[in-house]
């Protein structure tokens, strides 16, 4: 596909710091694939699940290139940061490793460091003059572009790609860290302009693929035994407002209800969800397709931000909480065991008392399976940051404590309707704390552990659909035995 207005600045090097890049092992044989044998790499993942996809599909690039996972940080030949600045502390934690790194590459001139993401994209040029020890600073719609980056690296360059930028398909197939379940994206970017957000400012314009395109990397990824496909995009209601076509009822011609029904019928696919849903584009046609399509798992995150329109209105979010409460109604009145999570923000500027009273008031009286929290975080060239009624850190601290522990108390009641019921769960890996128990989760996305073999002694393998009797339930896991 075409490039629209990339641009990748190239800084020249600046002599000893950049002496030749990736380091060949010596001796062993080199990969199947025929690429030359590199070093070990290492990639740490910070933010969310287009962070994570983004990570697996740059890991799967490195392997095809010959590069080997590496079994730490400390000794890999290639690390790269893959990073979230969505709230400072997310930012400031990647400082903190890069001075790690910085010091490792100035005893190691080998050593390659890339940071990509959206600390990369925000900060571009500016991250080079703050750790000059960079080789790649690389925003995530470069992502599928990294062999060709790290070429430029390879010949001596510090390189900076944070332009504009078509996404393009990757060919490489990702290292995915699961067999069972899969994230595909099926929109980049985002064209909100939520007050407090630092995403489209990162991840660009939205972006969408084909639905062919899609279902291709489905097919694939089922051939290989994926059982379960979450769908990702930041807004992924909108996905398809982008392309072309309409319907002759005159929609528009993709939609994500479209889409659903365009992969469903896939062999081998277990379970179907998405994420992230967005309050103002969700539609009535989108419910009633997750209840009529078998696969679709009654999940919903939908996040609402604040329990106060006000608020809403000063976040720019475009619905009011009457909104979402029809949402959740029509929600279960189709599917009266859903789960529903969601993203809350406390302490806006500007939030009154009375305001956050009424965030902590919808929680309880939707019942959220699950609500992630977080104090407002000022974030660089968003509106909000420069309003002048900031609210004082204790205030912050305050309010997110006591929200806290209110969504852990509600998920807890949520929970409890779980026990003694028998419960579909996807097995997913072994419980890394516990090597007698297997975990996945419900079709409501429960975590819930239970015992690895059945009572004829057989082990159940991940991938498998069992049945599981639930015995405990905790705010946000449940355990029990095969029913
Ligand atoms: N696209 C999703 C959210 C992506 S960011 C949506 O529209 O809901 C994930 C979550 O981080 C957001 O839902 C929000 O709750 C939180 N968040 C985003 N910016 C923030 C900020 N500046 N301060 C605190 N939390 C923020
Ligand atoms: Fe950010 Fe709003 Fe876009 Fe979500 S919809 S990514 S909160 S701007
Ligand atoms: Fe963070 Fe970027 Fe995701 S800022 S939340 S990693 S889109």
């Amino acid at each position: 596909m075409p490039e629209t207005g990339a641009m990748t600045a190239t800084v020249p090097s600046e002599g000893a710091t950049l002496a030749p890049q990736t380091s060949l092992d010596a001796g062993g044989l080199p990969p199947a694939s025929g690429a030359p044998r590199r070093g070990s790499y290492w990639i740490t993942t910070f933010g969310c699940q287009m962070n994570k996809a983004d990570s697996e599909r740059m890991a799967g690039i490195l392997e095809a290139m010959g590069y080997i996972a590496g079994s730490d940080e400390h000794s890999a030949d290639l690390v790269l940061y893959n990073t979230c600045t969505i709230r400072d502390n997310a930012e400031q934690k990647v400082y903190s490793y890069l001075g790690r790194q910085a010091q490792r590459k100035r005893d190691n001139p080998h050593l390659t460091l890339v940071v990509a993401g959206c600390v990369a994209q925000q900060e571009g040029e500016a991250l080079l003059r703050r750790v000059p020890e960079l080789d790649l600073v690389m925003g995530p719609q470069h992502a599928n572009r990294l062999e060709a980056l790290l070429s430029q690296v390879e010949s001596g360059q510090q390189v900076v790609a944070t332009g504009e930028h078509h996404i393009l398909e990757d060919i490489t197939t990702a290292r995915r860290d699961s067999t069972v379940c899969a994230w595909v994206n099926v929109i980049y970017g985002c064209n909100e302009r939520c007050t407090y957000c630092v995403v489209p400012a990162v991840r660009g314009r939205e972006q969408s693929r084909l639905p062919a395109a899609i279902r291709l990397e489905m097919e694939g990824l089922a051939a290989q035994g994926i059982r379960e496909i979450t769908l990702l995009g930041q807004n992924i209601d909108a996905y398809g407002r982008d392309l072309p076509g309409i319907t002759p009822e005159g929609r528009r011609a993709h939609t994500l209800t479209d889409l659903l029904q365009h992969v469903h019928d896939i062999k081998g696919l277990e379970r179907i969800r998405f994420a992230t849903s967005h309050p103002r584009y969700f539609t009535e046609r989108l419910i009633d397709a997750c209840a009529d399509l078998p696969k679709v798992c009654e999940h919903f995150h939908i996040p609402f931000q604040s329990g106060d329109d006000d608020v809403l209105r000063a976040m720019a979010r475009g619905y009011t909480v009457d909104r979402y409460r029809r949402i959740i109604e029509r929600i279960r009145r189709r599917m009266p065991e859903a789960s529903i999570s969601a993203d809350v923000i406390v302490a806006f500027p500007g939030e009154t008392d009375a305001q956050y009273r009424r965030t902590l008031d919808l929680i309880e009286e939707i019942g959220f399976d699950l609500v992630n929290t977080a104090a407002y975080s000022p974030r660089p060239n968003t509106p909000a940051a420069t309003w002048p009624d900031q609210l004082e850190e204790a205030v912050k601290v305050a309010r997110l404590q006591e929200l806290n522990v209110l969504v852990e108390r509600i998920a807890r009641q949520r929970s409890a309707r779980y026990l003694d019921r028998i419960e579909a769960v996807l097995v997913e890996a072994v419980n890394p704390k516990d090597g007698s128990q297997l975990m996945g989760r419900t079709r409501t996305n429960r975590l819930t552990f239970f015992p690895a073999q059945r009572a004829d002694g057989s082990v159940i393998t991940p991938g498998e659909l069992v049945a599981v009797r639930i015995e405990q339930v905790r705010a946000f896991s449940l355990s029990g035995s095969l029913a």
